[in-house]
């Protein structure tokens, strides 16, 4: 069932083209009103109950914008809510999250060097994990500890810090990165409709019903915005690392993670007090590009190994894909075509690392990547880029016959 390859890449394609549309709505958003929202000016004509105002001009006219701090006299005929962003954007997420690595879970989400555990328990694991890190955080913000900013903060770094380690003795770098991002999104999407929305609803009933709304769920929708705020960018650090070993796949790639959260905050920093019109503080920027600095060293920083662990036991895959007809051929093809650039130590000159983590040096690792041999290099030209080993079409054609044919061995 080759289609089924085809169909899964065309699958995860659709879902990151969603997920990155939807990402971009949410951000968007919720940055331009956090701008909107520091920049606020308090003027002595406004109306009874309005904070402040602002003139904007954007696509050939001007707006004129006034906020109310916890709702106007009265109801108004139409109200825009901004929420179908954050839940689009969670509902693709966890959809890619299913795709690449609960589908590709003995690739991408399990390393055996890690931790040994069965496809299923590795998926229950990073499920719970999102889940419980949604109760956890929730909790800390209702406990008393909640009246604290600072200390709320700096509890709440702990905890990420904590999951950052926790992840990397979890799962593959790469997983344990996304999963830090997920966890993050997972938080800020929940507040969205767990808190900032449901709390919005009861002071609409409020007004409807012509009760004064108490200004408390304000200001807890606030606070919730305020950790969205500072979250955005690491989680986007995070999205984005599977494209860049160096940042997941090191030894410290924990306290890498550690860093992000850090500049995170400093880089937002900026923006918020630049749009408060309260100076700018280039400070901040100092210590972003300093912690940047920091992170590109702890990535050179090899792994003191104390004991190597036992090799693998031999996956499912292997069996399958290194007992086809065409395996020899196939094994022939990527040592003198793929190997000199995906080998723990490439040769090609200008690649010091395995591009992707990608290694294919053994059998074992030709079985386990068969599947994107197929799509890289058999029914696409990806691979190698601008064919600078000079693949054959009739490799490529010996490429897709082998994964075909042993995929079509075992459905049948
Ligand atoms: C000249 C060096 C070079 C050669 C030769 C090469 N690759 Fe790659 N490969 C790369 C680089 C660089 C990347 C990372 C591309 C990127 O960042 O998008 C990569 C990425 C990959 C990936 C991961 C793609 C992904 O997006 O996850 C696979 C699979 C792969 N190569 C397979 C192969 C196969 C199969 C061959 C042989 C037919 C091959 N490569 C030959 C350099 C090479």
């Amino acid at each position: 069932m080759y289609e089924y390859a085809i169909a899964w890449e065309w699958l995860a394609f659709a879902a990151r083209w969603f997920h990155v549309i939807t990402a971009i709505a949410w951000i968007g958003s919720s940055f331009y009103f956090i701008a909107l929202d520091l920049g606020l000016v308090k003027r002595p004509h406004l109306p009874p109950g309005a904070y402040g105002e602002e003139w904007q001009v954007h696509g050939g006219g001007f707006y004129h914008i006034q906020k109310y701090l916890v709702a106007p006299a009265q109801m108004p005929e139409h109200l825009t809510w901004f929420k179908y962003e954050s839940y689009f954007t969670w509902i693709s997420g966890f959809l890619m999250l299913c795709i690449v690595y609960y589908g590709g879970a003995n690739l991408f989400l399990i390393d055996r060097h890690v931790l040994d555990v069965s496809v299923p328990v590795a998926i229950l694991i990073s499920l719970a994990s999102l889940v419980g890190g949604w109760i956890v955080y929730d909790l800390l913000c209702k406990s008393p500890l909640g009246n604290n900013t600072w200390g709320l903060m700096i509890v709440l770094y702990a905890v990420l810090v904590f999951m950052a380690w926790g992840y990397t003795h979890l799962f593959t770098g790469r997983a344990a990165f996304l999963h830090l991002g997920a966890f993050t999104a997972t938080i800020m999407s929940a507040n969205v409709f767990m808190i900032i929305i449901p709390n919005q609803k009861i002071v609409v009933a409020d007004l409807i019903a012509g009760r004064t709304p108490d200004p408390k769920y304000g200001r807890i929708a606030k606070q919730r915005s305020l950790h969205n705020n500072y979250l955005t960018l690491p989680v986007i650090f995070f999205m984005l690392s599977n494209h860049y070993p160096l940042a997941f796949g090191t030894a410290y790639n924990w306290v890498i993670a550690a860093l992000v959260f850090l500049m995170g905050v400093t880089i937002r920093h900026w923006f918020n007090t630049t749009h408060a019109r309260k100076g700018h503080p280039t400070w901040t920027w100092i210590v972003t590009v300093v912690l940047f600095i920091v992170i590109m060293w702890l990535s050179t920083v090899p792994k003191v190994l104390t004991e190597e662990k036992e090799a693998n036991a031999i996956p499912p895959a292997f069996q399958q894909y290194a007992s086809d007809i065409h395996f020899s051929s196939v094994k022939e093809i990527v040592s003198t075509r793929c190997t000199m650039c995906h080998s723990a130590e490439p040769v090609y000159e200008g690649i010091v690392r395995p591009p992707k983590g990608v290694m294919l040096e053994n059998d074992e690792q030709i079985a386990m990547h068969a599947r994107e041999i197929y799509i890289q290099a058999g029914r696409s030209h990806a691979m190698p880029p601008g064919n600078v080993t000079e693949v054959t079409p009739e490799e490529r054609k010996l490429l897709v016959a082998w994964f075909e044919s042993s995929i079509g061995e075992k459905s049948q």
